[in-house]
């Protein structure tokens, strides 16, 4: 046997032998909108809310529990996943589940779930936002005002009309981000190592080689999952092929591009601004400082799905995935 098909039916054992009558018992470890905890609780499933718990205090209560649902706070790593005596089932009520160890979970039998999709409009409208405001000064032009200041000229712009956004990573978000920037008159061209040339065309993104997007780009804006492959995909050798003025956008995750190659880069002229909203750690450690205090960048706190449209519905869906794997019926989103 294969050790997919172990570890597949290492999962099935532990749900059926798991589908009791008795109700399960469900940990909420990270805010979540009041819809997560009504859905479980509708659905005859006991939950307690927890957020905020430290890694020591979580790990003498997991036993207890066997759901838990996370957002990106709570780091579900293989201490935890140990430490869950009765763990079935974490659900990330999100996109990335880079802050739980899949691999320990599923050798544990653990099945990992997350709700691709909720959050999609949420994160690619404020990537939009952050290029639009990258263009227009947007954020230091408010600041400058509000401080008394009418500076005019300063606040030069650019257009987006006419202008190349190069899009790294053509899933969900990727997509509606290009989709939004051609409706401004840019042309997209589009880097993804697994969707075909002809569905990047069929979404009005020219496909081109990740090496082209450096060289063509007036914006380049990530829209990948954190890999080996990702981490540092923006760094000092890269940012050189770029551009000169080139603007970078990071709404995925952090440690997509190296925060000193960036502030380097800022510093040269190569990169003439930075918009994140994702850190390599978060919140961003004192050594940021210089990089986020820099006039031209632009910092939110990881905001991407901090809408509460996508809050309730990534709530919602989670709960409802999770109570149709515990209530032993046919699940999505693993
Ligand atoms: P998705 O899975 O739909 O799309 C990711 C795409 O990246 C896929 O098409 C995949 O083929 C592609 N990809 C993988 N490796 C690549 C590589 N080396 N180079 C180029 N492309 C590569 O995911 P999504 O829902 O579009 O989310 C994208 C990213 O945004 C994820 O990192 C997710 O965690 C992050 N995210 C952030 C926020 C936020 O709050 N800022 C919110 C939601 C999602
Ligand atoms: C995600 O991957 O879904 C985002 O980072 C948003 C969040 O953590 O809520």
């Amino acid at each position: 046997m294969t050790r997919s098909a172990q570890l597949t039916r290492g999962i099935e054992r532990r749900l059926v032998s798991s589908t009791r009558p008795a109700l399960a018992k469900i940990l909420i470890g990270d805010p979540t909108d009041a819809v997560c905890a009504n859905v479980f609780v509708g659905r005859g499933h006991e939950v307690d809310k927890k957020p905020g718990l430290s890694k020591e205090e979580l790990l003498q209560v997991i036993g207890e529990y066997d759901g838990l649902v996370v957002r990106s706070g709570v780091q579900v790593d293989k201490d935890v996943i140990e430490a869950g005596k009765n763990l079935r089932i974490v659900g990330r009520a999100g996109t990335g589940v880079d802050n739980i160890d899949v691999q320990a979970a599923t050798s544990k039998g653990v099945l990992v779930m997350n709700t691709p999709g909720g959050n999609t409009a949420s994160t690619a409208e404020l990537a939009m936002t952050h290029i639009l405001a990258l263009a227009r000064n947007i954020p230091s032009a408010v600041a400058s005002m509000k401080a008394g200041r009418w500076d005019r000229k300063k606040y030069m712009g650019t257009e987006l009309m006419g202008k190349t956004v190069g899009v790294i990573g053509l899933g969900r978000i990727g997509r509606e981000v290009a989709a939004w920037c051609t409706n401004f008159g840019m042309t997209a061209i589009g880097y993804d190592p697994i969707l075909t040339d002809a569905a990047a065309r069929a979404s009005g993104i020219e496909p081109v080689p990740l090496e082209e997007i450096f060289k063509r780009s007036d914006f380049i804006t990530l829209h990948t999952p954190l890999t080996q492959e990702t981490r540092n995909l923006i760094s000092k050798a890269n940012l050189a092929k770029c551009r000169k003025g080139v603007r970078i956008v990071n709404c995925a995750r952090g440690p997509i591009v190296n925060p000193a190659d960036l502030l380097e880069a800022l510093e040269s002229g190569q990169v003439a601004g930075a918009s994140l909203d994702v850190y390599p750690s978060e919140p961003p450690p004192a050594e940021l400082e210089p990089l986020i205090q820099h006039p031209h960048v632009i910092c939110t706190p990881h905001l991407g799905a901090s809408t509460t449209d996508a809050q309730v519905r990534v709530a919602r869906d989670i709960a409802s995935q999770m109570c149709d794997v515990l209530d032993g019926g046919e699940f999505v989103g693993v």
